[in-house]
């Protein structure tokens, strides 16, 4: 091949990498492709992929200024290639970082890049395998210029919503790092309300396979309509070509996690912006990890005898009426869930001067990514008709949902706790709203206290503005 002919080269040809790779070749640009293993290479067969045999190569093959992606695991590998990179870098050229990179890391390497003229965009990729094959929600972020300049290829390969590309810019620095990192944090906190809804219906109402996913199946119509439903639906099909029975009862129930979870969480608390139901879902990960040490806490507590008798929801209940209180109250906390990642997006934006698009945020992720839902629609009209909105459960249109959803997820919440049947996620989300709309005070005791050890003052309801402090006259 000439040299200077390739629109773009990935670094990196692992499974997103190469499927990538393909997506791109398909749309009639030509792509240069790196590994330093060679046999990853082999089976990609598309007349538009050359594979180069060494990084002197893949430059030479990229057409001036280059624009290079990286496809490698965050952390410490994509500090490797980039000074790897460094040498054969010039001004103008644009590195595209499109794994799941810690956003400060992203700001960072901006930095350290601007210094040598290079632009570096943070883009999040959401999709698995078959998004970036076939479509994914990509979110950009970094110098707008630079964007403009790649705008036509993620135009190519991002998913496909009504005609409209899955991708639009988000921001400057690491907006793009930053919104795809909240995007999974929203994602485990789904993951895990489904799975606890699976435990109510499994062990609570003692549902058989066929028919969770019968059920799964019949929520993801319509309105509910999900991709992360939709597979844990299919789930429950799948047979164990081991032995026999359903793949699902043979896998060992440790969640595994690498990080980007945690980091929404860490990333809240810094910012002072409640995620329960994330901080919830990520904790469940780790508890689900400890696996001896549950076996060990389960021979202890044993579960309350009043919680044993057989399918103990179903005291008020019929088993249908009760599967669609499940199903409501997994609606309730998937609201939820949104509505608290939305809120995490705006502080962060304000904080971070990132200036996100809202809308534009929960329009592209209706497809490729995977908290696609329904819902998203919703969340985008909220946004459209309110770009300013502070919390997505003010939205009226939302709102009307949660009336209508608040009393069966009491309902499930009350009973699943009196069987003593685990729903942290979902227990986390009815108590955010619980507290977050309460007017009861009981924050005046926690300032009433920490005057009262500490002289750290407190304000008073009939003189704003102004801090006190008492001689608490039980002092000691
Ligand atoms: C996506 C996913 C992806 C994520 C994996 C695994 O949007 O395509 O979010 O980026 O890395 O789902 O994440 P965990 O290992 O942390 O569960």
């Amino acid at each position: 091949m000439n040299q200077q002919q390739c629109e773009i080269g990935i670094i990196g040809l692992g499974v997103m990498g190469q499927n990538l790779l393909l997506n791109i070749a398909e749309k009639n640009r030509l792509v240069v492709g790196l590994d330093q293993d060679p046999r990853k290479a082999r089976a990609i067969n598309n007349p538009n992929v050359h594979i180069a045999k060494s990084l002197h190569d893949f430059i030479h093959q990229l057409k001036i200024p280059r624009i290079v992606m990286l496809m490698v695991p965050a952390g410490k590998p994509v500090d490797d290639v980039i000074s790897e990179l460094h040498p054969f870098l010039m001004e103008n050229d644009i590195i595209i970082d499109a794994g799941n990179s810690h956003y400060k890391d992203t700001d960072r390497r901006l930095i350290e890049l601007a210094a040598k003229g290079v632009h570096l965009l943070g883009v999040g990729i959401s999709g698995g395998e078959a998004g970036a094959r076939f479509g994914s929600s990509i979110m950009p972020g970094g110098d707008r210029l630079a964007y403009e300049h790649v705008a036509n290829i993620f135009n190519d390969i991002a998913a496909k919503v009504d005609r409209n590309p899955c991708v639009a810019y988000l921001g400057a620095g690491s907006a793009g790092h930053y919104v795809k990192m909240v995007h999974n944090g929203i994602e485990y906190g789904l993951m895990q309300l489904l799975s606890e809804s699976y435990g109510l219906m499994k062990y609570g109402l003692g549902l058989s396979n066929d028919e969770l996913h019968d059920i799964y199946n019949d929520w993801n119509q319509g309105k509910w309509e999900s991709f992360l439903l939709e597979i844990t639906a299919n789930i429950f099909k799948q047979a164990d070509h081991k032995s026999d029975g359903r793949l699902i009862d043979k896998i060992l129930d440790e969640s595994k996690q690498k990080g980007t979870g945690k980091w929404t969480s860490e990333s809240a608390l810094e910012l002072q912006l409640p995620t329960p139901t994330i901080n919830i879902a990520v904790a469940m990960r780790d508890l689900s990890s400890q696996r001896e040490e549950r076996v060990n806490f389960a021979r202890k507590y044993p579960a309350p005898s009043s919680a044993s008798a057989p399918a103990p929801m179903l005291k008020e209940w019929s088993r249908p009426q009760f599967v669609s209180k499940i199903r409501d109250t997994l609606y309730f906390c998937t609201i939820i869930t949104y509505a608290q990642g939305m809120a995490l997006l705006k502080k962060a934006s304000l904080t971070f001067h990132y200036d996100l698009p809202l809308k534009t945020v929960s329009t592209i992720w209706q497809g490729g990514c995977i908290i696609r839902s329904a819902l998203l629609k919703d969340i985008s009209a909220a946004f459209e008709q309110n770009p300013k909105l502070c919390n997505l459960l003010l939205d009226s249109n939302i709102s009307q949902k949660i009336f209508q959803l608040e009393m069966p997820t009491r309902e499930v919440v009350a009973a699943s706790i009196s069987s003593a049947i685990p729903i942290p996620a979902i227990a986390n989300s009815l108590l955010y709203f619980d507290a977050y709309r309460s007017l009861q005070p009981t924050a005046n005791l926690i300032q009433a206290q920490r005057d009262y050890f500490g002289a750290h003052t407190y304000e008073r309801i009939d003189e704003p503005q102004k801090k006190f402090h008492t001689q608490w006259e039980h002092s000691q």
